[in-house]
């Protein structure tokens, strides 16, 4: 829904909306556009990086305790008023589709204890310029919701499972869940999500010893595997026991023949495909091979703010700006003034003991 500035020209450096993050002359002047202007379709970061994928939390909370992720007894949650509305989210998702972002994902913590969340996807997909809609998730709910969530056009899912061992999932998750996350697979799966991701992280002495069997279980249920390395985000994550993926990487080729592929997503994995070409397997490595330079996403917590970096500080609340009843044209130019701040690259390997917040507090 557009709105109109509320801002009159001559009182506006002092204007609530603005104050927030720049003069009402100066945001205008950033995005270089007038009210009831068009904005320009793009959104290109101080490195020439195109920015087209934003990633949304609507939930800190989560139903599992994965030891690298959140402390066990952790309940230092965001507080229900300080949660985006639906509203809200839909207004920052029609903003970055306005400036030409067509990727979004849902995240958390677990985005399926946010109630209703089929119709706020419902909502997001039928958007102007949102072309791609995916979801991640850890799959303890996903039975349940699977058919309404491709009805709400969620087209891809992202499912998080280490280890297929009851016992062992339960030694990181701190909660037995294998069953309900094999049968909210296997619904997805028959409701048509195509691809689904299964999404391991990988951990030194924990479920290293595991990857192969996990790959062949994804390659027998068509699922595309992707090996994720510990990053050091809060306590848990520093403590996580951290492996390099480079070798496991070898292994695997060897195993099974993968030869180098190239499999859609526009995300940081780098691929290895079977010699068939039929399954592939993914690395994400932030550690051991850096990705920044191709970076092309932000992230949305689920109280309005927008961090620019999971390994950086740099962010911009916009809930405040959200609420004080800001125009459009006043939320592009504070998300374009936003992009100017994503740094470089992170920092993981120099400053391990930077990031405070785990990743559910950024979202996933
Ligand atoms: N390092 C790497 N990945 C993490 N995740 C959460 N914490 C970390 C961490 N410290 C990711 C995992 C998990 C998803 C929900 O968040 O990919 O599957
Ligand atoms: Fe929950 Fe995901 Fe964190 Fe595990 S990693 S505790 S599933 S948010």
């Amino acid at each position: 829904m557009p709105r109109t500035c509320i801002i009159k020209e001559d009182t506006a450096d002092e204007g609530v909306c603005c104050r927030y993050n720049a003069g009402h002359r100066e945001l205008h002047q950033i995005t270089g556009i007038e009210s009831g202007m068009t904005t320009a379709a793009t959104l290109q970061d101080r490195f020439s990086r195109r920015i087209d994928y934003l990633r949304l939390s609507v939930t800190d909370r989560c139903d599992l305790r994965c030891s690298y992720c959140m402390p066990q007894g952790f309940s230092d949650y965001e507080l229900p008023a300080d949660w985006l509305t639906f509203d809200e989210i839909e207004r920052v998702v029609a903003a970055f589709a306005r400036m030409g972002t067509s990727r979004f994902r849902i995240t958390g913590g677990e985005p399926l204890l946010r109630r209703n969340l089929s119709g706020l996807a419902a909502r997001l997909s039928s958007l102007s310029g949102v072309e791609d809609l995916s979801l991640s998730t850890n799959a303890t709910h996903l039975a349940q919701h699977a058919v309404a969530l491709k009805a709400a056009g969620v087209t891809r899912l992202n499912i998080s499972l280490d280890s297929l061992c009851a016992e062992r999932l339960h030694q990181i998750t701190r909660r037995d869940a294998l069953d309900e996350i094999l049968e909210g697979l296997l619904v997805a799966k028959a409701s048509g999500f195509a691809p689904i991701k299964i999404n391991m992280v990988v951990m030194a002495d924990v479920n290293e010893d595991e990857v192969e069997d996990m790959a062949a279980f994804c390659f027998r249920h068509g699922f595309v595997l992707r090996l994720i390395e510990t990053m050091p985000m809060g306590e848990t994550g520093r403590n996580a026991a951290y492996v390099d993926l480079q070798p496991i990487r070898q292994r695997l080729q060897a195993r099974f023949g993968l030869v180098d592929g190239i499999v859609g997503g526009g995300g940081p994995a780098r691929y290895l495909v079977t010699p068939d070409g039929k399954s592939s397997i993914g690395f994400i490595t932030p550690m051991s091979q850096h990705f920044c330079e191709t970076c092309n996403r932000v992230r949305l917590s689920v109280d309005g703010t927008l961090y620019l970096c999971l390994g950086q500080e740099n962010a911009l609340p916009l809930r405040p700006m959200l609420r004080a009843g800001c125009c459009d044209e006043e939320l592009d130019a504070a998300i374009r003034s936003a992009i100017e701040l994503k740094p470089e690259r992170h920092e993981f390997s120099e400053q391990p003991g930077k990031i405070i917040r785990i990743m559910s507090m950024t979202g996933g």
